[in-house]
């Protein structure tokens, strides 16, 4: 049993993956299963510390003792964050969030023509949450941490990715063929705006969620 050296604390985590409507039974997705921010949020809870998780579109559970907001489009994923943010001390975005939605809702089902070509979709841009919580700092000392996933050069693109998005801790993942996405287990590297580079062995999702709180709290005291 750990130390409760959360106690007192507001996190607020993002988990799950958005959803971008495009009429009412169809969406634009994503693989993400939620099980790193749950993580994210239990292990938090256990620390002592009062947990919002914004939970998008996972199938799972609410964890006790979290306060849980349930949320589908990257729009509302925003509105949750940016609420719950403004008394946090620490906000981690585990959630993978579309960077585009589709630029129109049809209120109704979209139909099929048969001597029509298929009509293109036309993407906008969503809002960068992680990059606007990490400039507004709703609070004075919040401690911001991002989710990033690569493929390849993971090292370098993830110190770019940190700078460009002002966190923080940036948790870096390596991402393939069979990696990560809905797995029980992650294995990563969390860079530090401090220049800092703490690896984290392959192994189960909370001990992950461990090591960031570790890495907060120390950030926190
Ligand atoms: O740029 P990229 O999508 O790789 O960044 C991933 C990180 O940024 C994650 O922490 C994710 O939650 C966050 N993000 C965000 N808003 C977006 C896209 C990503 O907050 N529109």
């Amino acid at each position: 049993v750990r130390e409760p050296d959360l106690a007192g604390r507001h996190v607020v985590v993002s988990a799950g993956g958005t959803r971008e409507p495009l009429d009412p039974v169809r969406f634009l997705g994503n693989r993400s299963s939620g099980k790193q921010g749950y993580a994210l949020a239990r292990t938090a809870a256990a620390r002592g510390a009062r947990v919002t998780l914004v939970a998008a579109n996972a199938s799972m559970p609410d964890p006790a003792g979290v306060d849980v907001v349930p949320v589908g489009t990257a729009v509302e994923l925003r509105e949750a964050v940016l609420r719950a943010a403004a008394d946090a001390d620490a906000v981690v975005m585990a959630a993978a969030v579309a960077d585009f939605r589709p630029a129109t809702y049809a209120t109704g089902k979209i139909k099929k023509k048969d001597d029509q070509e298929p009509a293109p979709i036309t993407l906008v841009r969503n809002p960068d949450i992680l990059a606007e919580i990490s400039q507004t700092r709703a609070r004075s000392g919040q401690v911001v941490v991002g989710f990033a996933a690569e493929t390849d050069d993971v090292l370098a693109n993830g110190r770019v990715k940190l700078k460009r998005k002002g966190c923080d801790l940036l948790v870096v993942n390596e991402v393939g063929e069979r990696k990560t996405f809905g797995s029980e287990e992650n294995e990563a590297v969390v860079l530090g705006a401090d220049g800092s580079e703490t690896p984290v062995a392959h192994g189960p999702k909370e001990a992950l969620a461990d090591t960031v709180w570790d890495l907060v709290a120390r950030r926190l005291e």
